[in-house]
This record gives structure tokens, C-alpha cells and sequence, in this order.
């Protein structure tokens, strides 16, 4: 099957220091892939670059999203292309409440006019799943959200948005245990349809339990240094990263 994400042999740098150093990574539509590494490796900014966050440059390399070349694009481009980021720390933003903010990110990546009770009906569905009351769409964006709550504000925007490829990154830090479950559940409803894709990037393997894992990925030190399928996960928890380590 021709891969929704291709990257290759990409390099990135922030402010003239480079972070990822000749990344290449092939995600087929329907699979599950998982990112593990060290704390500072270059997880979350491969997951910005992919997203296109104009803080970090790419010196070298591609990268294709169906075939289309992504380097281009702008955030915005990329999402409507079906490009989902679930940030690390996602950021509070007063002034916009979470149903407007839902509701301008379907209306563009969806190229619609969706009506406001229409829309707001359409919420309520994944609002239960997920645990949340009604009344955090009324609330500005993140403010004042635990960052339990933040966490399943980012899934509710998925589960919304509804896109090719979601990558999550530290979707499952923080979470009680029933919010754990109401996550996964929200990621394994996601994934019953087969075209939809996961780059999951965790240091916990709870939001893995109920997915099928197809590749996992090493990052240490801005290089992928191994790859191996979902038994690798067992390995890193039993014997941690330390035998990666110098092996870029
Ligand atoms: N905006 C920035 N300015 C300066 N350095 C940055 C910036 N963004 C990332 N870095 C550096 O790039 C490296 C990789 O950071 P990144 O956040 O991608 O790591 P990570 O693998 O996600 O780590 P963690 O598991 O702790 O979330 C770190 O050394 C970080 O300090
Ligand atoms: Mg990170």
C-alpha cells in the first residue's frame, strides 16, 4: 500500500541548532505507529515539523503526505490536507471558547458551514464518551483546564476533526485512571476506521493496551536508532533505553 506519510532523510534545526538529524519514517494508512525515546530526543518536534510549526527549519530531506509534498504548506494547509497535532502542553487561549475554536477547526479542514446546532448536537456524542460535561465547551479554550482536562480536550478535537493522521504526542501523561480509559477508548474509536493513522508518541504504554501497534520507532539524540515491531515496547520498559544510546 503507498504510504500516507512518507519522511525522508529529514534534518531540522531551531535557531541554527539541529535537533533531528536524517529521519526517515513510512506510515501506511490504517497503521498504528509508536515513538518512543528519551526525554529531549526530538519526539515533540518531529511531531511540530510534521505539523508545520514555523519555529523549527528543515535543512535537508521530504516529506510526503499522499504523495503530495507537505514542506510547502503552512499549519493550516496541512490540517485541511487531514494532519492532526495533539500538542504535549496544549496551550491556553483565552478569548476563544472550545466550542468556537472546534467549530472554526471543522468549518476549515472540512471546507463547510457547519450550522451551530447542528454542530453543537454532533458534540455532545463524543463529550459522554470521553467523560467531559457539556458545560467545558462554554469555557475559553484550556483556561483553567487540568491538564487531565486539556488532554481530553485534544482528543475531543480529534474524534471532531476526524483526520487521515493524528499524532499524539504525551496524549496519556497525567490521566487518572478512568481518564486513561476514557482516552483510549476515544483513540480506539478513532481507529475503527481503516484509513485513519497514529503516530503516538508516549513514555507510558497504558494508551497502547487497546490498539494493534504495527512499528515502533527509537529516537535518542534527534536519530532514529532502531526499529522493531510492538514487542519492542516490552523490551524498553524491561530494559529501558540505555543499550540505544550510542548507537547513531
Ligand atoms: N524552541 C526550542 N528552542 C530551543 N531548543 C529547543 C526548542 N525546541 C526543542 N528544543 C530542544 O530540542 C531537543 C528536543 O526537544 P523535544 O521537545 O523534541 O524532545 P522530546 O523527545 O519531545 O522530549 P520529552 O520526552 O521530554 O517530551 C531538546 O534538547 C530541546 O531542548
Ligand atoms: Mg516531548
Amino acid at each position: 500500500m503507498s504510504p500516507l506519510l512518507s519522511v525522508r532523510n529529514l534534518n531540522v534545526q531551531i535557531n541554527e541548532q539541529p535537533i533531528l538529524h536524517r529521519i526517515s519514517l513510512e506510515l501506511a494508512p490504517g497503521e498504528v505507529h509508536v515513538l518512543l525515546g528519551p526525554n529531549g530526543a526530538g519526539k515533540s518536534t518531529l511531531g511540530n515539523v510534521i505539523m508545520g510549526n514555523p519555529a523549527y527549519s528543515v535543512t535537508d530531506g521530504e516529506m510526503l503526505f499522499n504523495g503530495m509534498d507537505l514542506l510547502p504548506l503552512s499549519v493550516d494547509q496541512r490540517a485541511q490536507a487531514g494532519i492532526f497535532l495533539s500538542f504535549q502542553n496544549p496551550l491556553e487561549v483565552p478569548g476563544i471558547s472550545l466550542f468556537s475554536f472546534l467549530k472554526s477547526a471543522y468549518d476549515l479542514t472540512h471546507n463547510t458551514h457547519e450550522r451551530l446546532w447542528t454542530f453543537r448536537k454532533q458534540l455532545s456524542g463524543t463529550l459522554q464518551d470521553l467523560a467531559m460535561d457539556e458545560s467545558y465547551l462554554d469555557r475559553d479554550l484550556n483556561v483553567g483546564f487540568s491538564g487531565g482536562e486539556k488532554k481530553k480536550a485534544e482528543i475531543l478535537q480529534m474524534l471532531t476533526l476526524n483526520p487521515k493522521l493524528a499524532i499524539l504526542d504525551e496524549t496519556d501523561s497525567g490521566l487518572d485512571v478512568d481518564a486513561v480509559k476514557a482516552v483510549s477508548h476515544g483513540v480506539a474509536r478513532y481507529m475503527e476506521d481503516a484509513e485513519h493513522t497514529l503516530l503516538i508518541i508516549t513514555h507510558s504504554t497504558r494508551i497502547l493496551e487497546s490498539l494493534h501497534v504495527d512499528r515502533v520507532h527509537i529516537l535518542a539524540e534527534g536519530h532514529i536508532v532502531h526499529e522493531g515491531d510492538a514487542s519492542l515496547i516490552d523490551e524498553i520498559n524491561t530494559h529501558g533505553f540505555e543499550r540505544y544510546l550510542s548507537l547513531q
